[in-house]
């Protein structure tokens, strides 16, 4: 019987969903970092063969991925598979292509040896790798889409002559409140060195090597340095949850204050352990964020954990916005209390 005569329940349907999602998963972070994904944004259609030619791809790869892409809607094949063009799904996947890149690409080496990590015997050691490059790069794109819009807003009348970004990441953060403040000065903080090369790479791009430096440490235990006495703000996105678990967020937070002893604000975005979602219904991020960081033994706040420790934090909340994607993030605006 071929495959167009068979009646697949709901429940093999679905479980052949399953499968084909975690090879689009893929497909999305391929297809965004060989710039597939933008072209056919731009374009709306790609010829295999020509975007092949064009691009030194392999063609049978390229298709395989935009076949893969087909499963999902997010492109469509004409019959012959010789061209692809934008499907209904597209729009939502080039969107949240930052999620994807960064569960396959950033996380994919802690997904694939998961059977690996389960056993408390085998959970000794360095055990958990991820690629800090790929993160980076997948942070920049999700911050960009989800959190910078609502931060610039909570900012408009925030003045201030040095930033300080914790967990920097990328860096995409500070190029760009220099780009929208051009009085400031920048200090990007992380303790990954692929995000301090790629941060090093984004700051040249931008010409800003004069006004945004970097220090390579951990944030959970800053060794002091007299520039942090300049800075007025200090923020922190995507990794306020390493600061956990509860007391040591209590100690961080009091601490932040001694080391950067003028901040005038401390503005912090995040995304908390998800509350009330069961089953399928899971939005998207939220069930590899907290996959992931259960594999990495980080525990994932709620947002009520995180009111309780800023109430204890010697900060004070004076503004905060919430943000529907990911599910259950926050940014609060902190001044001293
Ligand atoms: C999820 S990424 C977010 C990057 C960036 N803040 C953004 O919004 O795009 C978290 C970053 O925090 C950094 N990080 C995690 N723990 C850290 C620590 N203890 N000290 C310094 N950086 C840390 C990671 O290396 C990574 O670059």
């Amino acid at each position: 019987m071929g495959i167009a005569e068979q009646q697949l329940s709901d429940e093999a349907q679905y479980c052949a969903d399953t499968f084909n999602g975690a090879i689009a998963s893929a497909a999305v972070s391929a297809a965004w970092e060989i710039g597939l994904l933008d072209e056919l944004e731009r374009s709306g259609r790609v010829g295999i063969a020509e975007y092949a030619t064009a691009s030194g791809a392999h063609p049978d790869v390229v298709r395989a991925v935009l076949v893969a892409l087909s499963t999902r809607r997010i492109v469509t094949l004409d019959p012959a598979r010789t061209e692809a063009a934008t499907g209904p799904g597209f729009d939502d996947a080039y969107r949240t292509k930052g999620f994807f890149y960064w569960l396959t690409r950033g996380c994919g080496e802690l997904l694939t040896t998961l059977p690996g990590k389960v056993l408390d015997a085998d959970r000794q050691g360095d055990f958990v790798r991820r690629d800090s490059r790929a993160i980076s790069v997948a942070c920049r794109n999700i911050a960009r889409t989800f959190f910078d819009p609502p931060f610039r807003e909570l900012l408009k009348d925030t003045d201030c002559s040095v930033v300080a970004d914790l967990g920097c990441g990328s860096s995409d953060r500070l190029i760009m409140l220099a780009d929208l403040m051009p009085q400031i000065r920048g200090i990007g903080i992380d303790v990954a060195a692929g995000a301090i090369t790629v941060s090093k790479e984004a700051i040249a791009d931008a010409g800003m090597e004069g006004r945004i430096s970097l220090v390579q440490d951990d944030v959970l235990n800053l060794a002091p340095r007299e520039e942090y006495e300049s800075v007025d703000l200090v923020t922190c996105f995507l990794m306020g949850h390493d600061f956990w678990p509860r007391e040591n967020a209590v100690t961080m937070l009091r601490r932040l204050r001694e080391t950067f002893p003028n901040a005038k604000s401390l503005v912090i975005g995040d995304t908390c352990r998800s509350t009330g979602v069961d089953g399928p219904q899971h939005p998207m991020f939220t069930l590899g964020f907290e996959t992931v960081h259960a594999v990495m033994d980080q525990y994932i706040p709620t947002l009520e954990e995180w009111s309780g420790v800023l109430a204890e934090s010697g900060w004070r909340i004076a503004d905060r916005r919430m943000i529907d994607l990911p599910a259950f993030s926050f940014i609060y605006r902190l001044a001293p209390a």
